[in-house]
């Protein structure tokens, strides 16, 4: 496993900080790999959480590496991916369907009837049951062994965007359709060709079932992301930061930057 620069205690996380972003990458998806097989040799099967977005890209290009290499099988291994555009097609493009399927999914053993992604073309009326459903499901499944995260610039985890709930409401968030905040949308602008074509909602793993998971892994890079990463690990736990509130599950949060991204810490 690649060896950080840095290592930081704060705000109850341990905070690794590596000269490049591949040997970050490299150790995210090591220790994803070490938490499956581990989950694998205790229980028989690992139940991860999964994001997309940029940053995870390279660390699933090493994760099916290690499976090309006869290293990792993810023939017992459920995932569960934090969030989907609403309304989208599964077959869009855009979708986060689609870039699970392209990125990872398409290139390792997981069966596909383990491969869970809320679904963004389920008619609105059934929208709240579905997400209370995909809460159920990963409850019954024992829990995420491992949930994956990047960081929004704004902060946001998930789609659980900055909102002005009370501290206390915003960890009881549960999986739901929510609406993205304007610099989600921005950010989003480039894979959707103008940020008015950026589909506006999303559904979304909430807050209570990601710190709910037994480790979490949370991966930030370059200058754009400072902002957000010094806020979360050391300004207040506020909802007005989602990128805080892991601040409430001391010991089970390892952070994942480059120099850039811990610049103010
Ligand atoms: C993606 C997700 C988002 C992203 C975040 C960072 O499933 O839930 O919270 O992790 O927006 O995105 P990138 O990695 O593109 O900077």
């Amino acid at each position: 496993m690649p060896a950080p620069v840095r290592v930081l205690s704060l705000a109850g996380a341990t905070v690794q900080v590596f000269a490049e972003v591949p040997l970050a990458c490299r150790a995210v998806a090591d220790r994803i790999a070490q938490v499956t097989r581990s989950a694998l040799d205790t229980r028989g099967r690992a139940i991860l959480g999964l994001a997309t977005g940029s940053t995870p890209i390279p660390v699933y290009a090493r994760l099916i590496e290690l499976h090309r290499a006869g290293e990792l099988s993810f023939a017992n291994v459920t995932t569960y991916n934090l969030d989907e555009y609403y309304p989208i097609s599964p077959l869009d493009s855009n979708s986060y369907r689609s870039f699970m399927y392209k990125h990872l999914f398409g290139q390792i053993d997981l069966p596909p009837n383990r491969a869970h992604l809320l679904d963004g073309s389920i008619p609105e009326a059934f929208a709240a049951e579905q997400a209370a459903a995909y809460d159920r499901w990963i409850a019954a499944d024992g829990g995420l062994d491992l949930q994956l995260l990047g960081l929004g610039r704004n902060g946001h985890i998930g789609f659980n965007e900055p909102s002005d709930l009370p501290v206390a409401e915003a960890l009881a968030l549960g999986t739901r359709l929510t609406h993205l905040d304007p610099i989600t949308r921005a950010d989003a602008a480039k894979d959707f060709g103008g940020e008015d074509k950026v589909i506006p909602r999303a559904l979304t793993l909430g807050v209570a079932p990601i710190l709910a998971a037994r480790t979490i892994l949370i991966a930030a890079f370059g200058p754009n992301k400072a902002d957000a990463v010094a806020r979360s690990l050391t300004g207040p736990t506020t909802a007005r930061v989602p990128g805080s509130l892991l601040q409430t599950v001391p010991g089970k949060v390892t952070w994942y930057l480059d120099e850039a991204s811990a610049k103010g810490l």
